[in-house]
This record gives C-alpha cells, sequence and structure tokens, in this order.
C-alpha cells in the first residue's frame, strides 16, 4: 500500500502520524515528538464539548470509529467518457496508484509561463544522490535542507516546484514506501533500474478518494481549484497530450462541457451526512 500525494507513507499508520505532525498542521521535521504527544493529548482526551466536536457528531473517540454507510458500486456510473472508473474505481475510489494528471504542470506554468515545467532541469537518479542536500525534502534525517522540488511555486523562486512521488522514490530518508512504489513505477514497463524510473516518477500524485468531496475544498494537492466544477474542467494538457511524463489513461477523457454540471452534483451526492 502507498498513501498520501506523493507515496511518503506505507502504511494508514504512518500515514496518520506523519499527516498529523507534519508542515500542513505547522510542525517542523525536527518537531515530531513533540507534535506526537500533542496530537495524542487532543485526541484521548477530547470530552465532546468544543465547537467541532458539537457541530460534527462527538468526541473524535466516536467520530474515528465512522458514520459512513458502504456506498454499493451498482450507484455507481460505468462507462467511457469520464473514463474515471480507470483511477477512480469503488468501493474506495481511489487504485491506489498515483499518476501525474497535470496538476503540477499545471501549477508551475501558471506561474512561471507555458512550458516551464516540462523545461524545468530535473536531475537524474546520480547527481541526485551525489547532491542530496540540494533536491531532496526536509525530514527529520535532514531537517534544514531545502527542497526545491517539494515546493510551492512562486514568481521570485523559478526552479521550485512540486514533483510529488519523484521526492519520495529512491530517497533513504523513505525505506518503508520503496517497495510498492518500485511496484507501481515498474507496472508501466521495463527496464526497472532505480535510474530509469526516476523520470517516471516525476510529478505523480497519489489518487484521491471521492467520498464527501465537499468537506475537503480546495482539491488537487495544488489546491487551486475551488469546486469540482473546476477540477473537471480541467485536463487539457492531457488530453492534448502535451504533460511532462502524463499518464495515458487521461486520454481516454472526452467529457463535454454539458457532462461536468450534473458528474459533479453525482460527486456531492457522495457528501458525508454527520448528523
Ligand atoms: C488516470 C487516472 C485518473 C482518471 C482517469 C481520473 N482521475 Fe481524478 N484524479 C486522479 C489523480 C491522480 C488525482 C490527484 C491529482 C493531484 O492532486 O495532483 C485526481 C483528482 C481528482 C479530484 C480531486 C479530488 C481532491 O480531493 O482533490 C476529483 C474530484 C477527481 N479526480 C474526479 C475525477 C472524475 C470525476 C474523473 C472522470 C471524469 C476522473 N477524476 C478521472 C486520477 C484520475
Amino acid at each position: 500500500m502507498l498513501l498520501h500525494v506523493d507515496g511518503e507513507f506505507a502504511s494508514v499508520t504512518d500515514l496518520v502520524k506523519g499527516t498529523c505532525t507534519g508542515r500542513n498542521f505547522g510542525w517542523l521535521p525536527s518537531e515530531q515528538a513533540q507534535a506526537m504527544a500533542h496530537i495524542a493529548h487532543i485526541i484521548r482526551d477530547d470530552d465532546g464539548s468544543g465547537e467541532l466536536a458539537q457541530q460534527h457528531g462527538g468526541p473524535y473517540p466516536v467520530v474515528l470509529k465512522g458514520t459512513d454507510p458502504s456506498i454499493p458500486p451498482e450507484a455507481l456510473a460505468q462507462g467511457k467518457i469520464g473514463n474515471c472508473i480507470a483511477c477512480h474505481a469503488p468501493p474506495n475510489f481511489t487504485d491506489f496508484q498515483s499518476h501525474n494528471t497535470g496538476a503540477a504542470q499545471e501549477e508551475c506554468d501558471a506561474i512561471h509561463g507555458t512550458g516551464a515545467l516540462a523545461a524545468l532541469v530535473i536531475p537524474d537518479l546520480r547527481p541526485r544522490r551525489d547532491n542530496h542536500d540540494a533536491y531532496l525534502p526536509p525530514t527529520p534525517q535532514h531537517p534544514e535542507v531545502q527542497g526545491p522540488f517539494r515546493d510551492i511555486p512562486s514568481p521570485d523562486q523559478p526552479g521550485r516546484t512540486d514533483l510529488g512521488l519523484w521526492n519520495v522514490y529512491a530517497n533513504p530518508d523513505f525505506p518503508k514506501p520503496q517497495a510498492p512504489i518500485q511496484q507501481l513505477l515498474c507496472a508501466g514497463g521495463k527496464p526497472c533500474l532505480p535510474q530509469a524510473l526516476l523520470p517516471k516518477a516525476i510529478a505523480l500524485f497519489k489518487t484521491p478518494g471521492l467520498r464527501d468531496l465537499g468537506h475537503s475544498a480546495p482539491y488537487l494537492h495544488t489546491g487551486r481549484k475551488g469546486t469540482l466544477e473546476d477540477v473537471l474542467g480541467f485536463s487539457n494538457l492531457a488530453r492534448a497530450g502535451q504533460l511532462r511524463n502524463g499518464v495515458p489513461a487521461l486520454h481516454g477523457m472526452a467529457l463535454t462541457k454539458e457532462d461536468i454540471a450534473p458528474l459533479s452534483a453525482f460527486l456531492r451526492a457522495w457528501n458525508e451526512d454527520y448528523g
């Protein structure tokens, strides 16, 4: 199993620990132990009296047990027009794989101009290994490094972007996900040597599940899409075959403008009712 946008975690436990003690919650790589203690306190000692608990069904120990009756696969639209099921297969609405749908390229090009990600100089395995600190992201083992390829592009810092799985694959700071990532990248065909597979990891991101999207905007790992309609309207680069290391399955998508409203409404039907 491979979890998180860039495949950093190989189990649900590591995902929960890593996410809750990571930068999304404001913790630095060097603060992992402190973060763990804090999160454990918040969850274990929740008595249900806080505002969020009142709104969303009670204290953590109750909510975390789950309230979501499973959705029968027959309820899903089948068909080739969206090709959605190729990647968002029921019952989890994810294939647990990672693909490059163009989200990173769209973000990078929007800031630095069309063609910016295609032209970006990305090191091969050997130069990356020889210069770990210059290229790879901060971790508890390397807390002070910059991680230019796991960053948010900004106009004043060209060359910085987020290449997803590329940061984790063959990175010795993440030993556990290496076997599943290797398997995933190898499925694309031989040769399966790390130096050949590293370019195939460029801008791959985990396929998210599609339940309860009403609570998880903004969308895509970039957070650049505010509504489901925006997400579904985005795939032009992929359709035009202009993605660096893009996923071929997106060529099968033939959504028209008229499909977007009903498909968005269909996805909203999977919103969770926490009542
Ligand atoms: C080739 C595989 C693939 C296909 C086909 C595909 N998706 Fe996705 N989808 C992904 C991946 C990977 C992401 C995450 C991309 C990212 O964040 O970089 C994603 C993201 C999304 C998101 C955003 C979810 C979130 O939490 O941010 C939605 C909604 C979505 N897809 C719906 C669909 C629908 C509806 C279809 C069919 C019209 C479809 N996808 C077709 C792989 C696919």
